[in-house]
């Protein structure tokens, strides 16, 4: 039986801490899913670290639909949560409703995600409403990048933190069932989780959130670049994978493969 919405609900009321993690593809759940990961994330950092943009601006629904699927095709035992990308759920409450239906019909999550408060206080509500669970998103909100001016901690003066409190007051009200929180002081991150009945999932936000999430290819060391501060290597992939590629190189320029056993 797959994690549920209810599951995570039981988990923060148990005082039980939960990890999420992103995945784009088929392999990727079915390691996650032997590594007994309760919630995966197709989120559209997908655009960033396995379709080489700048942003998660330029990622569609189609490319979010295309990737939960395989995800959806591999994962078991996790909780699937498919993100609405930039402009998928902003314009209007009917756009969101339809852009949910396609991620939960075509490619088969269990819930979506989206960024932010105000407007999509509402659109939380209606999509609630209609039987589809929303993962909400505060602090720092990519999909907003270019608003926000680079990708910035938030919440940092009193009035800001008071915002994303209150933000998520509303979104919990709206019926969330769960709260990312990005790149937010420590001490924010610990007094948004000591207000809500539902789980917070820090990623940059303390370690006094209900759950954290880290994207794969930077917990796994598969990104090049950048590495920010809330990241953990648990792996260097990539180093492993550019000595995999030399050595199979050179050991075809040589002659050593393939070797005897290898052929028929
Ligand atoms: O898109 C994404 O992967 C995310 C996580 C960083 C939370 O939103």
């Amino acid at each position: 039986m797959a994690t549920t919405t209810r599951d995570l609900l039981r988990f923060k009321a148990e005082g039980r801490r939960f990890a999420m993690l992103t995945a784009y593809d088929y392999p990727t759940a079915l390691f996650a899913d032997s590594a007994g990961i309760p919630v995966l994330l197709i989120g559209d950092t997908l655009g960033m670290v396995v379709l080489g943009h700048p942003t998660t601006v330029p990622v569609t629904l189609d490319d979010i639909i295309h990737h939960a699927s395989a995800v959806v095709r591999g994962a078991r035992g996790a909780l699937l949560v498919g993100d609405l990308p930039f402009m998928t759920y902003q314009p209007s409450v009917e756009m969101a409703m339809r852009s949910s239906a396609r991620l939960l019909q075509e490619a088969g999550v269990h819930a979506v995600k989206l960024e932010g408060a105000g407007p999509a206080v509402e659109t939380v509500h209606r999509l609630t409403a209609a039987g589809v669970p929303v993962m909400g998103h505060l602090g720092l909100t990519p999909q907003s990048v270019h608003a926000i001016g680079g990708f910035r901690v938030r919440g940092r003066s009193a009035e800001a933190a008071e915002r994303i409190l209150s933000d998520a007051r509303e979104l919990e009200d709206a019926g969330v069932f769960a709260l990312v929180l990005e790149a937010v002081p420590a001490e924010l991150g610990r007094t948004v989780t000591g207000a809500l009945r539902v789980p917070t999932i820090g990623i940059g936000a303390g370690p006094d959130c209900d759950g954290q999430v880290l994207v794969v290819h930077d917990m796994l060391g598969l990104t090049t670049g950048h590495v920010p501060r809330f990241v953990k290597r648990y792996a260097n992939l990539g180093e492993q994978v550019v000595e995999a590629m030399r050595a199979f190189a050179a050991e075809v320029a040589d002659g050593r493969f393939p070797a005897p056993e290898h052929a028929y």
